[in-house]
């Protein structure tokens, strides 16, 4: 089985890319990365002298590259490509727009245009916006996106329902809730409150940190796309949750009694504009078609991941000590707010 996976330098598509090709040995793959701010080759090392793997750098919004990609015959695109962090989004929604919608768009013609076989969109739980303190999101549920991000995503997922519905592109779209693992990049939530917390500086909380997400841990959410990517139905979308709904304070107080860090270091910070109070899963569609359940109980996965940014400062120092720093410097003026 061919396989172009898009964006797979990132959190998720690294791990699901060192999933696939441990778990089927039948499975080639293509990785697609554009290597913005979020993509690193050093998520790949494990794999990158497997002769089932090869690297491609550029952009799913080329679309010269991608027919040329394309046109050699492939069993399947799965697109986690993506600018994926809502807060970025609400700085400078432009590269969100066009990689997220246009990208996307570009992706589903080369699909048409050489027929390839399945199509995955990777999406979110964000297209359905926020919760009130009930209820879980389903398949049905309306979109409402909120952050840029999220309206990026909710934009793309309409453009691929629009070419099964016009084109009959066999495509399917998955929804996942909150990821966490190794490799996240240290922007994201839990790894910038782990890795703050084993340096000693603060961790931000935005506004009352009383939002609630529901945790899934990125290994099952990439058994649960394997899955889908072999045996899902063509047309249909699939939520994936972790069903572990957790305040954000409360995991910022797991992960500093984890590494026997005193609560002082948390820090209240500014909200989110238009932060979202509360995003769930009810993943029983997956649950009841395919069988796929999460295994991975939220504080035990916690715990490693934790001890995964403990036995890998290399990694996490490094992306700190560098653009993203600039980044953060032009966000918030200075670091003494952040620490990063
Ligand atoms: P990430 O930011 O860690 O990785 C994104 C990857 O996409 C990077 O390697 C980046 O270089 C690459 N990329 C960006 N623009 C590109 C372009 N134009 N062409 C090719 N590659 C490009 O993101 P992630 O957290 O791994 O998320 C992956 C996907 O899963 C995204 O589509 C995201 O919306 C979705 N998702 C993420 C979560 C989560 O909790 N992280 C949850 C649900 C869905
Ligand atoms: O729900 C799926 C989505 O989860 C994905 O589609 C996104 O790509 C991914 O980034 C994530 O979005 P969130 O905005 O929920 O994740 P983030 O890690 O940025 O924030 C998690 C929660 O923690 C959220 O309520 C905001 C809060 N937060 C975040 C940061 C970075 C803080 O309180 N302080 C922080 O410094």
């Amino acid at each position: 089985m061919r396989i172009l996976v898009t964006g797979g330098a990132g959190f998720i598509g690294s791990n699901f890319i060192r999933h696939l090709l441990a778990t089927d040995p039948a499975a080639h793959v293509v990785n697609l990365d554009k290597l913005t701010y979020a993509g690193n080759l050093e998520n790949l090392t494990a794999i990158e002298r497997d002769p089932r793997y090869r690297f491609v750098k550029g952009s799913i919004g080329d679309a010269v590259l991608v027919d040329a990609l394309l046109k050699d015959g492939f069993d399947a695109v799965i697109n986690f490509a993506a600018e994926s962090h809502v807060d970025r989004s609400i700085q400078d929604a432009r590269a969100f727009v066009e990689t997220n919608v246009v990208g996307t768009q570009t992706l589903l013609e080369a699909c048409r245009r050489y027929r390839v076989p399945r199509m995955m969109q990777v999406s979110t739980d964000e297209v359905y916006g926020s919760l009130g303190p009930s209820g879980r999101f389903t398949e049905d549920s309306p979109l409402h996106p909120n952050s840029p991000y999220a309206a990026s995503k909710a934009a793309a997922d309409l453009l691929v329902s629009a070419s099964f519905r016009t084109y009959g592109l066999p495509v399917i779209i998955t929804r996942s809730s909150n990821n966490y693992g190794p490799y996240q990049f240290p922007e994201k939530a839990i790894p910038l409150f782990i890795t703050n917390a084993l340096v000693g500086e603060p961790l931000p909380i935005y506004g009352d940190g009383l939002q609630v997400r529901d945790w899934l841990h990125v290994q099952d959410h990439c058994e649960a796309l394997a899955l889908i990517l072999r045996s899902g139905v063509a047309g249909e979308m699939y939520n994936i949750g972790g069903s572990s709904e957790r305040a954000n304070l409360d995991v910022a107080r797991l992960i500093l009694g984890t590494l026997g860090k005193p609560e002082t270091l948390i820090a209240h910070v500014t909200d989110r504009l238009g932060h979202d109070r509360r995003y769930a899963i009810n993943a029983s569609k997956i649950e009841q078609a395919l069988g796929w359940k999460p295994r991975i109980p939220f504080e035990a996965g916690l715990k490693d991941t934790i001890r995964w940014y403990e036995s890998h400062p290399t990694w996490w120092t490094r992306i700190k000590e560098g653009a993203y720093r600039e980044y953060y410097r032009k966000t918030y003026g200075n670091l003494s707010r952040v620490s990063l």
